[in-house]
C-alpha cells in the first residue's frame, strides 16, 4: 500500500518523505491549543477554551495521518531500522496519541477543568521532542561524525555549511562540491573564499558570505579542521 502512495506522488515528481508535511498539522494545534487555554485561564473567556478543545481535536484526527504515513516513510526511507531517534519518536509518539485521546475524553464534558491546560501543556511539549528527534533524524547526517578534538567544527559545518553541503555536496551546484573542494588545500585559501565566496570563473555565486561578524577566525580555523579531516585527507594517498 505504501509504495502505491509513493509511485502516485512520484508521477507529480514528489519524491520526499511525506511524514513532515502531515505532521505539522497535530504540532501546530498542539501549540495553538495551549495558548489559547492560557488565554482562556487568563481572561476567563469561554471561546477561547471552545477553540483549544475544537483544534485538539483537529489534531486528533491528523494523529490517524501522520503515525502511519511516519511508519511508512520509516520503511521506506529508512529500511525500518531501529536507530535510537526512532525509538525515541515511537515512545513519543505513543505518549502524545494517548494524551490527546485524553484531552478529547474529559475535553467533552469538561471544557472548564484545569487538567485540560495540563494536558494541552504535555501535548505541546511531547510535539517539541518528537519535533527535535525528528530533525535529529534528518539533520544529524548530514555532518558525519568524527574525532572528539574535531567537536567545535563540526557543530560550526552543521550550523552553518551542512543545510547546502550536506555531506560535503553542494545542493545548489553540485558539481562544485566541498568535498575535496581545491579550497581545501589550505587554510588561507579556505578563509579567503568563505569571506568571499565567488563561481570558479570568478562571477558571483549563490554562497553566503561569512564575514567576520558571523564567523571568527578562530571558529573558520576549527571548521577547516574538521573539513580537512572530513572530506579531504581521508582522500590523500596515503605514501
Ligand atoms: C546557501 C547555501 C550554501 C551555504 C550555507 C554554504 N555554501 Fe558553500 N557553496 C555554495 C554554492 C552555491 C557554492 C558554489 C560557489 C558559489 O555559488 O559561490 C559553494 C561552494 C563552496 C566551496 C567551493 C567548492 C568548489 O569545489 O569550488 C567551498 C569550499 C564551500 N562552499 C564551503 C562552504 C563552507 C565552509 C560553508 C559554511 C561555513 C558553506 N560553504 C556554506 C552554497 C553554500
Amino acid at each position: 500500500m505504501g509504495s502505491v502512495l509513493y509511485d502516485l506522488l512520484a508521477l507529480v515528481g514528489y519524491s520526499h518523505p511525506v511524514h513532515p508535511v502531515l505532521v505539522h498539522v497535530p504540532a501546530g494545534m498542539s501549540i495553538g491549543a495551549f495558548c489559547f487555554a492560557l488565554l482562556a485561564f487568563l481572561t476567563k473567556q469561554q471561546a477561547y477554551r471552545n477553540t483549544a478543545y475544537q483544534i485538539t481535536v483537529l489534531a486528533f484526527v491528523f494523529i490517524f495521518l501522520a503515525i502511519p504515513v511516519g511508519f511508512m516513510d520509516w520503511q521506506r526511507f529508512y529500511g525500518g531500522a531501529w536507530i535510537f531517534e526512532i525509538k525515541m519518536k515511537l515512545a513519543l509518539a505513543t505518549l502524545y496519541f494517548l494524551l490527546m485521546l485524553t484531552a478529547v475524553v474529559i475535553g467533552r464534558r469538561h471544557h472548564d477543568s484545569p487538567a485540560m491546560l495540563a494536558l494541552y501543556f504535555s501535548g505541546m511539549l511531547t510535539v517539541g521532542g518528537l519535533g527535535f528527534f525528528g530533525g535529529q533524524l534528518v539533520y544529524r547526517g548530514f555532518a558525519p561524525e568524527a574525532p572528539a578534538q574535531f567537536k567545535i567544527g563540526r557543530h560550526t559545518f552543521e550550523s552553518h555549511c551542512s543545510g547546502c553541503h550536506r555531506r560535503g555536496e553542494n545542493i545548489i551546484v553540485p558539481s562544485l562540491p566541498l568535498r575535496n573542494a581545491p579550497q581545501l588545500q589550505n587554510f588561507n585559501d579556505f578563509l579567503n573564499f568563505i569571506r568571499d565566496p565567488k563561481m570558479p570563473d570568478g562571477s558571483p555565486g549563490s554562497m553566503p558570505r561569512f564575514t567576520l561578524d558571523k564567523l571568527s577566525d578562530q571558529e573558520a580555523k576549527q571548521l577547516y579542521d574538521y573539513l580537512y579531516f572530513e572530506f579531504l585527507a581521508q582522500k590523500r594517498p596515503s605514501y
